[in-house]
């Protein structure tokens, strides 16, 4: 009697025991680090809310496996608490795929850390070229500055634009884009008339906009962090740039669709080439907009987004190619030359780099019913990173 009580408890511990293990192999979690604070907090909000809506448009399964997000606060300044967090993620929370990292030296520091644990790392923001070289494990779904530097400055070249001042924010995503648009621009017979790198942190643009005014370009080149388009937009009006006839170009980060709209009048004009605009012509993409806006009062979706929407992709679908195993290299192998139709146009996963090959428009801001957003004109299809080796 005693026996069987004893035995039909152990079976019964066992049991528990068993159940616990098979509901971990169930669950496929992902460590998503992302600024969700701090300067930099409108981007962490922007690809978070992206990840959710993924997850509520598709299941909150992939391949039979539950999708469970931890979310982690970086707060986007300090490379050392990225990595760290992604080791805690690693090691505490078991977590078998990283992603996020909305700026490149957060995402640089992390990258070791993937490559030692063998755990693929999805660059959802983060757009300097070198990045996917860091690491075997990382793929990428934003895009690099290369792709949206090269194609305006191939752009301004054949629009009678001959003189260009750079300002760009003095760190890697910064002179990725000065390098690329110098390189496409002077062979073409443009002229860099001037280039000023301006602080990442709490910049005061006059100085800089009146140096550039004092130059007398045809156009100033400008590359800002997603979230400080619009105090730059603003002295770019007071300095009188715009009344001086002087137009204003550069990567799709200063026009950024999360704060576009309240930049009011010094915006319209301003001409940019980018992988995402909030009003892409598709269906996917008015879905997209669509699902975004409801789930989320008050917010437009920006490229930042669709870098966390299509991070999610990547995830679910490789996931169903490996039957929902996350075997390291094994799982990135299998996210390989992987295409879709994202909210953005078609994109492609890289086989030999594992960034993201993609459209790149050329917009315009407008005014459209009231409301401002970059109005696409001109594209060109399915740019690979110029910027890799
Ligand atoms: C980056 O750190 O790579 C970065 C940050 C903000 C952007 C683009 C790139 O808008």
């Amino acid at each position: 009697m005693r026996m069987t009580r004893y035995a039909t408890l152990a079976t019964l511990a066992a049991g528990l025991a068993l159940g616990a293990g098979a509901r971990a192999q169930d669950t496929v979690k992902i460590g998503l680090i992302l600024p969700m604070t701090g300067p930099f907090a409108s981007t962490g909000k922007q690809v978070e809310a992206a990840v959710r809506l993924y997850i509520a448009r598709n299941g909150g399964t992939a391949a039979g496996k539950k999708i469970e997000v931890i979310l982690k606060d970086d707060t986007g300044v300090q490379p050392e608490t990225t990595k760290r967090l992604a080791q805690e993620l690693i090691v505490q929370d078991k977590v078998a795929i990283l992603a996020g990292f909305g700026l490149t030296p957060l995402a640089r520091a992390t990258a070791p850390v993937a490559t030692e644990a063998k755990v693929p790392m999805i660059v959802m923001a983060a757009g300097t070229s070198i990045i996917t070289n860091d690491s075997p494990f990382i793929l990428r779904t934003s895009f690099t500055l290369a792709q949206s530097a090269s194609v305006i400055a191939a752009w301004a070249a054949k629009s009678n634009i001959k003189k260009v001042f750079t300002i760009v924010s003095d760190f890697a995503p910064g002179i990725d884009g000065e390098n690329s648009f110098k390189s496409g621009f002077a062979p073409s017979g443009g002229t860099i008339v001037g280039e000023l790198r301006t602080p990442l942190q709490n910049p005061d643009f006059a100085p800089f906009l009146q140096r550039a005014k004092d130059a007398a370009p045809d156009a100033v080149f400008v590359f800002l962090p997603s979230g400080q388009g619009a105090a730059f937009m603003k002295q770019f009006a007071e300095r009188g740039l715009a009344g001086a006839g002087i137009k204003l170009i550069g990567p799709g980060d200063v026009t950024d669709d999360d704060i576009l709209n309240g930049m009011g009048q010094p915006a319209i004009g301003t001409i940019t080439a980018h992988f995402y605009s909030a009003a892409h012509d598709s269906k996917e993409n008015k879905a997209y907009v669509e699902a975004f806006e409801k789930a989320n009062a008050g917010m437009r979706p920006n490229f930042m987004s669709v870098g966390g929407y299509d991070g999610m992709h990547l995830i679910y679908e490789t996931l169903k190619k490996t039957g929902g195993k996350v075997d390291g290299m094994a799982f990135v192998d299998a996210a390989k030359g992987m295409t879709w139709t994202s909210p953005r146009g078609p994109v492609k996963i890289e086989p030999d780099t594992r960034d993201i090959t993609q459209n790149i428009y050329i917009r315009k801001v407008e005014n459209v019913g009231g409301k401002l957003y970059n109005v696409e004109f001109d594209k060109v299809e399915m740019v690979k990173d110029p910027g890799k080796k």
